[in-house]
């Protein structure tokens, strides 16, 4: 188990910078995911953290140590990518034991750790047999095993679940999750899914062309996003944006304007508006809480049993909502929607900046 230091870590490939400035630090036994599209920098960071590509300014520590210069077999850290292959004609025990052969480990020690692991992961009633005949999430665990039997101080996970099929990756996610728990050694994790972002983590740093926009707990991230970016990426059916103004007490847009509560009242100007589908009501209970109406119509609607996703259009303007599975609005008809004004969100339509 070790902290994790990014500092100041710039990179650039040729005369290409592909990272800013980043700087994270990952508390020891901490699971940290690293989001952001694809071409953000994730991958590059994350083999910036294992030695396998030098920054051209920065420094990584592991501990107390720094690393920097340090070659990836001194830096005491395991990596599983997206591609694990595995040995086809060893077995899994063989598989798990493969690299700590090379290492020089006794026979016994050897044994003693993929023993342990291999209960840990579920794996002890398929060691003797070959990867061939395992299904794909009993080979993912295997590609686990032959990490977790080096007893490495920080896991470094690329992308490990996407290979596999969803109700897989479910699964998996939940498996190493609960794997986290019981080892509690420290976890960097990059992805592009959202989704793993939010469940796995304890923090999420989140990047965009190099630059690290947010790095917090993903109820803080979820819920006070930075910026435009952040709130759009984070959170699906994805935030719905409105562009339009703000002027003392009043959001007013092309379509409509509302009174806002006083507590979101401290700017004016250009603004985009934020307001996620979850924070969209077709009834309202909370008479004593801020709200405001509007009519739209319905556009299309996605029946998912507990929720019903409705796709909604006032004028030009498409806002999605998520009703409860038992409101099922007709298509064409006109709804009357409702927001929860406490729960908007506020961006400068320049800079993007939540206000
Ligand atoms: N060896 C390389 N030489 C030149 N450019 C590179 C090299 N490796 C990566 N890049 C560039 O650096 C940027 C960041 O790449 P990186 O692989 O870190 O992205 P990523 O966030 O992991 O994306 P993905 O989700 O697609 O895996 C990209 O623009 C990529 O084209
Ligand atoms: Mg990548």
């Amino acid at each position: 188990m070790s902290k994790v230091s990014i500092k100041n870590i710039d990179k650039l490939y040729d005369e290409k910078q592909v990272l800013y400035d980043v700087n994270l630090e990952i508390n020891d036994g901490e699971f940290v995911v690293l989001v952001g599209p694809s071409g953000c920098g994730k991958s590059t960071t994350l083999r910036i953290v294992a030695g396998l590509e030098t920054a051209s300014q920065g420094v990584i520590e592991i501990g107390d140590d720094d690393v920097t210069q340090s070659s990836p077999r001194d830096r005491d850290i395991a990596m599983v990518f997206q591609d694990y292959a595995l040995y086809p004609h060893m077995s899994v025990r063989e598989n798990m034991a493969f690299g700590l052969k090379l290492r020089k480990f006794s026979q016994s020690e050897i044994n003693k750790r993929v023993n342990d692991a291999a209960k840990i992961l579920g794996l002890t009633e398929y060691l003797e047999r070959k990867p061939r005949a395992l299904s794909g999430g009993q080979r993912q665990r295997v590609a686990l095993g032959r990490v977790i039997v080096r007893k490495p101080k920080v896991f470094l996970f690329d992308e490990p679940l996407s290979n596999l099929d969803a109700k897989l990756r479910n699964q998996m996610r939940v498996e190493i999750k609960q794997l986290h728990q019981r080892l509690e050694t420290t976890i960097i994790y990059v992805t592009h899914d959202q989704i793993e972002a939010m469940t796995m983590g304890d923090r999420i740093a989140i990047l965009k062309d190099g630059f690290l926009q947010q790095y917090d707990s993903p109820n803080q991230i979820y819920h006070n996003p930075k910026n435009q970016f952040v709130a759009g990426f984070i959170g699906s059916p994805q935030m719905n944006f409105i562009s339009g103004k703000l002027e003392a007490n009043t959001f007013s847009c092309e379509q409509f304007s509302f009174k806002i509560p006083k507590t979101k009242q401290n700017k004016s100007g250009d603004v985009i508006l934020g307001i996620r589908p979850d924070d969209l009501y077709d009834q309202w209970f909370a008479t004593d809480k801020p709200y405001s109406k509007i009519n739209a119509k319905v556009k299309m609607i996605e029946p998912l049993g507990a929720q019903t996703i409705a796709f909604l259009e006032i004028g030009d303007l498409e806002l999605t909502a998520t009703f409860p599975g038992n409101s099922l609005p007709e298509i064409g008809s006109t709804v009357e929607v409702i927001f929860d004004l406490n729960a908007v969100h506020f961006f400068d339509k320049k800079t993007g900046d939540a206000l």
